[in-house]
């Protein structure tokens, strides 16, 4: 039987690849939005079908500033993508957050600027809800299925997006953590509205890299972040089959299946 569970994964840098996907065949999407960052890669994980997209493309060529993140959303919602799971490599703004720790986002703060932030406007005005930015049902999923794989893990993280592509400023590091956040990271935003506009329920597990640079003495560069997700890119691909593999035979609806019922403002008559 075909699981009724599609299955996006959106892998971050650290992430390039899954175990185990049968039938795997990279296929170029077309958008209305432009370019997605690479083609996707249409498999399936048992009768789960599984569509992958390498955020920043194979080779990482696109740098988060530059990601076509509509472009992405609509290229996964057109293979008939249910539900996304998102990666990413983040740094952590909380010394019990260590470097190889998965965090796995509840919250964001989007410091995020000037990048096209929703599929809507244009005589056609919709504000969907954003207050509960992932899906609990598959944070729940992805926090059982990292603690499977042994790797180690924090719940209820907030994701702090900066725009990047420079690291924060130790003042900002400082700043973003009075304000309550626990991660940063320069992807997930407006990645995560564009996915609840999609009416597509979204997760984000962070692969922890570095403590950016809020600590006495540090100061974050690639070649650590780089080592670090080395090191957690076996554990990242597990955590991805052990999630694909443990979802129910049936996928009860979800609310953020129908976000967009409460959120259009403009008057019917006005489009089409
Ligand atoms: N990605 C990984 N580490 C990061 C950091 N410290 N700041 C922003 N993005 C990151």
């Amino acid at each position: 039987m075909v699981s009724p569970w599609t299955i996006g994964i959106i892998g971050g840098s650290g992430l390039y690849a899954i175990d185990g996907l049968e039938d795997a065949q990279w296929i170029p999407i077309e958008s209305p939005w432009g370019k997605p960052s690479d083609e996707i890669l249409c498999g399936r994980i048992g009768e789960v079908r599984v569509r992958f997209l390498p955020r920043h493309g194979r080779g990482h060529p696109i740098s988060p500033g530059e990601l076509n993140m509509r472009a992405n959303i609509d290229a996964l919602k057109r293979t008939g993508c249910t539900d996304i799971l998102a990666i990413s490599a983040v740094g952590s703004l909380r010394e019990q957050i260590e470097p190889g720790r998965f965090a796995v986002v509840e919250q964001f703060i989007d410091m995020t600027r000037g990048r096209p932030s929703s599929f809507y406007g244009s005589g056609f005005v919709t504000h969907v809800s954003m207050a509960d930015p992932v899906c609990p049902r598959l944070s729940e999923m992805a926090t059982k299925a990292i603690s499977k794989a042994k790797g180690k893990v924090a719940t209820g993280a907030t994701y702090v997006a900066i725009e990047g592509p420079q690291f924060s400023t130790r003042a900002e590091s400082h700043m973003f953590r009075d304000w309550g956040a626990d991660v940063i990271g320069m992807t997930a935003m407006p990645e995560a509205k564009l996915a609840r506009e999609a009416e597509l329920p979204y997760a984000l597990v962070g692969m922890v890299t570095d403590y950016d640079c809020w600590r006495e003495g540090d100061a974050v560069d690639v070649a650590q972040v780089v080592a670090q997700m080395q090191q957690n890119s076996q554990l990242a691909r597990d955590l991805v089959t052990n999630f694909v593999k443990a979802l129910p035979k049936e996928r009860e609806p979800s609310p953020i299946d129908n976000a967009l019922d409460d959120a259009v403002i403009t008057a019917p008559d006005k489009h089409d």
